[in-house]
């Protein structure tokens, strides 16, 4: 845990990008869990993950050419379609037969839903078209097509440890989230105590409500109640309902490589009037989350020197969680084995 570097989790699911990114006809291009990684989405809407090297001679599928339908690889324009399979040679004369099907550059499992595009990364490198994976966690109190009001992110400079540690770290917001308008000051600290139980692969903060005297929480109707869940492979989602609306936060980590980490921030919100003001609600965001990025840079100066770092209860007791449930999946996976969450419901207590 004290490591720059954190193990890279295979059998999951993660956010890639936004789908209003991603406009039909085009490509992106992103290192995820260390692969080269080109996100198309065809003409008729559909999104596709390949891996971004040609299978003839290595260049990057990105440089070619998208019609749409299938990528054209820039160097001997070999066609590679949306699920990864050659359907061209450009250079083959007649006679010359080779099995076009079996040349593959490799397609990741690739799903859109209520606006992000998720991609599985198989347990092991070798990415096959057999596999089926489970589908991406949906997001709570919203339909398929729902599309987020407000979505950011920031690349983070450090491992996905330390980035799900700042996730689950219910201490740090008075000390880090202060501005000049916002908390001047680290404030007042208040004693909490809150339930945890286990879900499928993580768990949850029981559902409790809210004040009533909250001006925010006002608009969502009475009786507003909240929950907030955490699962591999780094998935935060907080869930607020009130008797009229209802509005999900999720933050996702996915690791670009083992010491670099992308943090997005992204919001669904059922009053319509939020994605109006969404361009001020994402300079809020990008404030909030750039005061967390800005503690990792200079924390990363003293992890150079790999001290030895402590976890305390109950403070930190749930990033012992991440620790213990991230192991276990490891374990599974090396013994190919399911997953069985090895945590317990317990009751914590901070000041914060
Ligand atoms: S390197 Fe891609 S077609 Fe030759
Ligand atoms: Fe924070």
């Amino acid at each position: 845990m004290q490591d720059l570097k954190a193990e890279l989790l295979r059998g999951l699911w993660y956010v890639a990008l936004i789908g209003a990114d991603l406009p039909p006809g085009r490509l992106a291009h992103k290192t995820l869990l260390g692969e080269p990684v080109v996100i198309g989405r065809r003409l008729d809407g559909k999104v596709f993950a390949l891996r971004d090297i040609c299978p003839h001679r290595g260049i990057p599928l990105r440089y070619g050419r998208f019609d749409g339908e299938t990528i054209a690889c820039s160097y001997h324009g070999w066609r590679f379609d949306a699920a990864g399979v050659c359907v061209e040679i450009p250079s083959l004369r007649e006679g010359q037969e080779i099995d076009l099907s079996k040349i593959r550059c490799g397609a990741y499992p690739c799903v859109e839903r209520q606006g992000l595009i998720w991609i599985y990364f198989p347990r092991t490198k070798q990415i096959s078209d057999k596999i089926e994976p489970v589908q991406p966690p949906r997001i709570p109190a919203f339909p398929e097509e729902a599309r987020p009001a407000a979505a950011i992110m920031l690349p983070f400079p450090c491992s996905t440890d330390h980035a799900a540690f700042g996730l689950m770290d219910p201490t740090h917001a008075a000390f880090v989230h202060t501005s000049w308008w916002f908390k001047h000051k680290a404030t007042k600290l208040r004693p909490k105590e809150k339930t945890f139980e286990p879900i499928e692969l993580g768990w949850r903060m029981l559902r409790h409500p809210l004040p009533p005297q909250n001006l925010v929480y006002r608009l969502l109707g009475r009786k507003v109640e909240t929950e907030i869940s955490y699962q591999l492979p780094g998935l935060r989602i907080e869930e607020v309902n009130g008797e009229r609306h209802a509005v999900v936060g999720l933050t996702a980590i996915t690791p670009i490589t083992d010491e670099t980490t992308e943090v997005h921030q992204i919001f669904w919100a059922s009053p319509r009037w939020v994605a109006l003001v969404s361009p001020v609600l994402k300079v809020f965001m990008r404030i909030f989350l750039d005061q967390d990025r800005q503690v990792v840079v200079r924390q990363r100066e003293g992890l150079l020197h790999r001290p030895r770092l402590m976890l305390i209860n109950d403070a930190d007791t749930q990033a012992r969680w991440w620790m213990r449930v991230k192991d276990e999946w490891l374990a599974a996976q090396a013994q190919g084995r399911p997953f069985v969450n090895p945590l317990e419901p317990k009751t914590l207590r901070w000041r914060s």
